[in-house]
Order: C-alpha cells, then sequence, then structure tokens
C-alpha cells in the first residue's frame, strides 16, 4: 500500500471500541499459538518465552488502565503492535501461519464459550427462585387460564414450575448451542490454511477444545455459531418477557393475585395511589431489543460470498448487546420473583367466581358411564342456568341438580371444591400437589447435576488459561 490510511475511514473501520472486550481471549489464544509454534520449531523456548512475557505485561497494562485503545483497528492489532514494542523483533514472530481472520474467530469462541456458562448459571438461579417460591406455596389454589378467561383450578407452584421446564429448554438449547462454540478456529490462516506444518490439535488440547473445525474456508465466513446464540437468547428473553407479563397482570388491581415489594415498584409522579411494575415491564420491553439483534447479524450473514468479508466484523455489537441485556434481565428476574407475594385471598375470590370446576363435574360424570360430550352438555346447561340468576357452584339447589339425578351419589360434593379438584388430578405432568412436589425433587436434581457439568467446564477453561498464558515451564 503506498498511501496511509485516511483518518476517517480508519475510524469508520475500527472496531476496537467493541473487541477491546476481548483482549483477555486474545492474549490467551496468542500465548497457545506460540507455544504451538515452539514445538514445531519455528521459535526457539527463548522466543515463545519471550513472546509470553511480552502478553503477559500488556496483560497486566490493559489491567492498569495504561493503554489507549484509540488509533487502533482492533484488538489484535493493538496487541500485536504492542508486543513489538515492547520485547523487539521476536513481536514480528508471533503471527505466523495466523490470520487476524481466523484469530478474530477465536477470540469469540473463547469469550463465548465462557458467557454461555454465565448465562446458564443466572438462568440455574432465576430457576432456584422459582423452586423457592413454588415450595413455599405448595398448596395454594389459583385459578389457571386459557385466552384469559378462567379455566380449571391449578397450584400456585404448578404455574411458576412452568417457567422453569421453559427455561430448562433454554439451558439445554444453550448447552448444546456450546458444542459448536467450543471447538478450534484457528489455523484456518486467511482462508486457506497454510505450508507452515502447524499443529492444531495441539492448540485445540491446550486451549481446551474438544475438537477442530475442519474446514478453513467455513472458519473465516461463518458465525452461525453467534447468530444461533442469539437466537437461543431471544428465545430464553421471550420466555421472560411472558413471565414479566404475567406479574405485570397478576400485579394489577384487576387481578390482584400478587403483590410486589416496594423496593421492586416505582410509584408516578403525579399520581400518588401508583404502584408501578416497572422491572417486569422493562423485562418485557428489552426483549425487542434481543430479538433484533438476532435480525441484525442474520442480515449481515445471508449474502456474504464466502470468506471473510469485512461486514463480519459487525457480528460483535449484536453479540455484546444481548449478552448484557440477557445477564442483567436474568438477575433481576430472579430477584423480582423473590420479591412477589401471592395473595391467597383474592386468588381464592376468584377462583369462586368463574365456575372453574365445571370439568371435575363433566368428569365426575364419566366415572358414572356419561359419555363425556353428553356430560359437557348438561353440566354447559346447567352453567348457563346458574350464570342466568348470578349464582355459582355454591348456591346449587336440589332443583338444579334434578337433571343429573340418575349419577350423583354421596362423593359428589367435593368435586366442586377448587382444592380437592387439584388433589384429584392424576396425569403425570398435571397439577397434583403430589406432581408438583416430583417436579420439584426433580428439577432439584437437574440443577445440582447441570452446576456440577459448568463448574468442571469451568475449572479446565482457568487452568487451561494459567498454564498457556500466566505460568511457563508447564510441560
Ligand atoms: N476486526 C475484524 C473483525 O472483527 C477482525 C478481522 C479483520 N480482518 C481483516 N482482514 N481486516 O472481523
Amino acid at each position: 500500500m503506498s498511501k496511509s490510511l485516511d483518518k476517517e475511514v480508519e475510524l469508520f473501520s475500527s472496531s476496537i471500541a467493541e473487541d477491546s472486550q476481548l483482549y483477555l481471549y486474545d492474549l490467551w489464544g496468542s500465548a497457545a499459538h506460540s507455544r504451538m509454534l515452539e514445538k514445531i520449531g519455528l521459535l526457539t523456548s527463548h522466543e515463545g518465552y519471550s513472546l509470553r512475557q511480552g502478553l503477559r505485561a500488556i496483560k497486566q497494562e490493559i489491567e492498569e488502565g495504561r493503554i489507549a485503545f484509540s488509533g487502533f483497528e482492533d484488538i489484535h492489532s493493538l496487541i500485536e503492535a504492542r508486543l513489538r514494542e515492547l520485547q523487539g523483533e521476536v513481536g514480528e514472530k508471533l503471527h505466523t501461519a495466523r490470520s487476524r481472520n481466523d484469530q478474530i474467530v477465536l477470540d469469540e469462541k473463547l469469550f463465548l464459550r465462557e458467557e454461555i456458562i454465565n448465562i446458564v448459571e443466572r438462568i440455574h438461579n432465576l430457576q432456584k427462585a422459582l423452586l423457592a417460591k413454588a415450595q413455599e406455596n405448595l398448596t395454594l389454589v389459583m385459578p389457571g387460564f386459557t385466552h384469559l378467561q378462567p379455566a380449571q383450578p391449578v397450584l400456585f407452584a404448578h404455574h411458576l414450575l412452568a417457567y422453569f421446564s421453559m427455561t430448562k429448554r433454554d439451558v439445554a438449547r444453550l448447552m448444546d448451542n456450546l458444542e459448536r462454540v467450543n471447538t478450534l478456529p484457528l489455523g484456518a490462516g486467511a482462508l486457506a490454511g497454510t505450508s507452515i506444518p502447524i499443529d492444531r490439535f495441539y492448540v485445540a488440547k491446550l486451549l481446551a477444545f474438544p475438537s477442530v473445525q475442519d474446514n478453513s474456508m467455513d472458519v473465516v465466513s461463518d458465525r452461525d455459531f453467534i447468530l444461533e446464540f442469539l437466537g437461543n437468547v431471544a428465545l430464553l428473553f421471550i420466555h421472560l418477557s411472558r413471565m414479566g407479563e404475567e406479574i405485570v397482570l397478576w400485579s394489577s388491581p384487576a387481578f390482584h393475585f400478587i403483590e410486589i415489594d416496594d423496593s421492586f415498584t416505582t410509584g408516578s409522579s403525579i399520581m400518588p395511589q401508583k404502584k408501578n411494575p416497572d422491572v417486569a415491564e422493562l423485562i418485557r420491553g428489552k426483549t425487542g431489543e434481543v430479538i433484533s439483534s438476532w435480525i441484525s447479524l442474520a442480515t449481515t450473514l445471508k449474502g456474504l460470498p464466502l470468506t471473510y468479508n469485512r461486514d463480519l466484523q459487525q457480528d460483535k455489537p449484536p453479540l455484546f448487546r444481548s449478552i448484557k441485556e440477557v445477564k442483567a434481565s436474568l438477575r433481576i428476574a430472579a430477584r423480582l420473583i423473590e420479591n412477589i407475594r401471592p395473595i391467597k385471598e383474592e386468588m381464592e375470590k376468584a377462583l369462586r367466581d368463574g365456575f372453574l370446576t365445571a370439568t371435575d363435574f363433566c368428569e365426575y360424570l364419566v366415572t358414572k358411564g356419561v359419555p363425556f360430550r353428553k356430560a359437557h352438555q348438561m353440566v354447559g346447561e346447567l352453567v348457563k342456568q346458574l350464570a342466568s340468576r348470578g349464582a355459582s357452584f355454591r348456591e346449587l339447589t336440589p332443583s338444579d341438580l334434578s337433571p343429573f339425578s340418575d349419577f350423583l351419589d354421596q362423593d359428589f360434593i367435593p368435586y366442586l371444591e377448587e382444592k380437592t379438584s387439584v388433589e384429584r388430578k392424576a396425569s403425570f405432568g398435571s397439577s397434583s400437589p403430589w406432581e408438583i412436589e416430583r417436579q420439584l425433587r426433580e428439577a432439584t436434581q437437574w440443577i445440582a447435576e447441570q452446576e456440577e457439568a459448568i463448574n468442571s467446564l469451568r475449572k479446565e477453561w482457568h487452568e487451561s488459561f494459567e498454564r498457556v498464558l500466566m505460568r511457563e515451564s508447564a510441560e
């Protein structure tokens, strides 16, 4: 190149404001690369040591705020330039058989695999809050809804555990995503690989990647592992948003099923009586931003020819934005659940108003040999009559029940009570107290197993970081 870069172009094309967050991963990956170059004889052990000494010094300088990021195109250029300044000519050897095109993917993968674990850990904390709230309210019955119309009595704990089940799948999706993140990209070079006999499997071992990506052109072209992650986070956020929506509804005086602690609500600057559920609303509100992150990267990727194109640099803003939002929302969502108190009397009032045990009545008739469709029609008629005179099942008279007289026994009365309605539920996954206890037990055990798996990954990665970058003489 004959001319130096136009200042405005430099500013326009720089990604350092974003990718400076990746400095630790760039240093860690560079240290592994230097150890591999040493192993294949391209660096002496003295040169390798000197490079890593420089990388450690840069780590310290960054952490002490002694490095100005501005003026560099990206974190890779900054670290390489500083290495040259600190360690002299050997600094120019580090980039052998490496390109920023594979380097950035490595940094992103090292970063993202840890963030996936961090997010999963926060999902577990939210789940623990849900389980604790369910455990505290094991026998509390509330109306369950379909079409937002009162439908059947359910346990409040059952409703909370529905969010456990959703977020359990979110964890499964993220852990599956991790398998595709946790595979080594480095060694692809710019796009075609290299004539230098590098040992990618050795680098994978050093960095605790269980496998090596097998097509160099794919490595530098694709960001599917990020797009997949953004899709998974968007879906997780959709679950959080629905939970937020329910908290908004339940805390509204129109429902009044829960009270949110004062420390988690805000007042109005004009209406003194207001207690607003802002935290739940904001979780719901931030969902759009995260969904749009997926759309943003999908749009960036969709028309790109192989292999690397600078457009790919735009993967970072949506990635970092989503991680920041999801971590903050998960944390506050767990605390929000801790700060809600169900209001039993209001739930009971709502249960009384809506003929919620009409289905139980039908099921009773079925046990007495009435075909379900017929039972449905008979109970429907009864409900219509009662409603027309403003009565509930509690005000049933013998004449209301006369069409049923052939089928009713002494055991009929409890069938209309909401509490016994949930107690009679017998199917797997239903709202019965025994089923909820089973779900709670299994959920607690599942979280413990997951936590163990996560801790062992975290330990493995931490050891790699220490062995590869921080310590010498480890081999
Ligand atoms: N900042 C770039 C990115 O994020 C790193 C790779 C740059 N490669 C290049 N040939 N300019 O994608």
